[in-house]
């Protein structure tokens, strides 16, 4: 059932090239620079015309619902608020008919993020869901939605479901740009036809699995550890850090890397791994500037930097490559990487990484 892999953790992973794709399928057009979401049609009108939108979500799908923020934000040019379900459920939050609230959830089950669903439906608010479990309870309240079709997660940390939550956000934020002419035809072909590449890309950065392993012997022991990234890359550090605690019991933190030099930065010595996403987009320089601060404190630097690179990798201590790609895309291949090395340090630390101390799969009380 673990389909020869040692762990569920380790299957999920394995299969993203597959999950990834399956959630593409039928929904990307790259030729026409054409999305089609069959789930939320009905919608497309009210949604190009939102003025705001908000996601809700809990845990890992929080992180993704961020990933969402910046997509849509950046190509579909709607205000996007992300917000904890379970601190907007007790809010009295300002919503009304006309704003829509996406709900993210692998099990579709989570207490909290139905209750914030049950208090943004009677404030008329119109409710999409973004969930892997068909027929779950929070499918069946919202007004329609997008199944990710990942499959059945098992294990306790959320891989598979993520990169397929993330890859429908992408497809949502593509079909308002698309909608609302936010991005040009050829724009669109172009994301498109790159986004059609992402899982060989994903099945590529697999084939990295003993240098990461190798690269967790080292730094199994560490107490902490932070993780760095900047735009699209910050997501990326909240959800590597969240995986490395919940599996490993090592106290990690991700933080924007600017925010750094607001505290965080006290904290670093020689016995502090600080891993960044140092990939070429955007925010390069910036996240080069702040692995020099981190290299003067004596930091031990794991960068994901793009293939190729040498900037980075004269500075820091290793070094993981992945395929060059639209800074959009980064989320879904950066992530890999950050599973594969909390997976192996785990391991390492004889943890059950399929079911962790004190944690459930779905958290359906509050
Ligand atoms: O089923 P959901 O996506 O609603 O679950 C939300 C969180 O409980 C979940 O993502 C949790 O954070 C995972 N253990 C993370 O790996």
């Amino acid at each position: 059932e673990k389909g020869g892999f040692e762990h569920f953790m380790m299957k999920e992973i394995f299969e993203q090239p597959r999950s990834v794709r399956d959630c593409m399928r039928g929904r990307i057009f790259p030729l026409e620079g054409k999305v089609e979401l069959g789930g939320i049609k009905q919608y497309t009108d009210k949604l190009k015309n939102a003025e705001r939108i908000i996601i809700i979500a809990c845990g890992t799908s929080w992180h993704a619902g961020l990933t969402g923020e910046y997509l849509i934000e950046e190509y579909g040019r709607i205000k996007v608020e992300v917000e904890y379900a379970s601190e907007f459920r007790y809010r009295n939050p300002i919503i009304t008919d006309k704003d829509i609230v996406m709900a993210v959830s692998q099990s579709g089950e989570t207490a909290d993020t139905l209750a914030a669903i049950e208090i943004a439906k009677e404030r008329g608010a119109t409710i999409l869901g973004i969930c892997n479990v068909v027929g779950a309870s929070i499918p069946r309240v919202t007004d329609a939605g997008v199944y990710t079709h990942a499959g059945p997660e098992i294990g306790v940390a959320s891989t598979k479901a993520f990169t397929a939550q993330v890859t429908v956000l992408t497809l949502i934020a593509l079909y308002i740009a698309q909608h609302k002419g936010t991005l040009t035809p050829a724009k669109l072909i172009n994301m498109l036809t790159e986004l059609d590449t992402i899982p060989d890309k994903i099945q590529l950065l697999l084939q990295d699995n003993d240098l990461i392993e190798g690269i967790a012997t080292k730094i199994k022991d560490a107490p902490n550890c932070l993780f760095l990234g900047r735009g699209f890359g910050f997501p990326v550090a909240l959800e590597g850090a969240l995986k490395l605690k919940e599996i490993s019991y090592i106290h990690a933190e991700g933080y924007p890397a600017a925010e750094m030099k607001h505290g965080p930065i006290a904290l670093i010595d020689e016995q502090m791994p600080v891993i960044f996403i140092a990939t070429k987009n955007s925010s390069y320089e910036k996240v080069i500037s702040n692995i020099q601060e981190v290299k003067a404190r004596k930091g031990i630097v794991i960068a994901i930097v793009t293939q190729g690179d040498v900037k980075v990798k004269n500075m820091a201590d290793y070094c993981i490559e992945i395929p060059d790609a639209d800074e959009a895309f980064l989320p879904l291949l950066a992530t890999i990487p950050l599973q594969l090395l909390s997976y192996h340090i785990a391991v390492k630390r004889g943890c059950n990484v399929d079911q962790p101390r004190n944690l459930a799969k779905s958290v359906t009380v509050e």
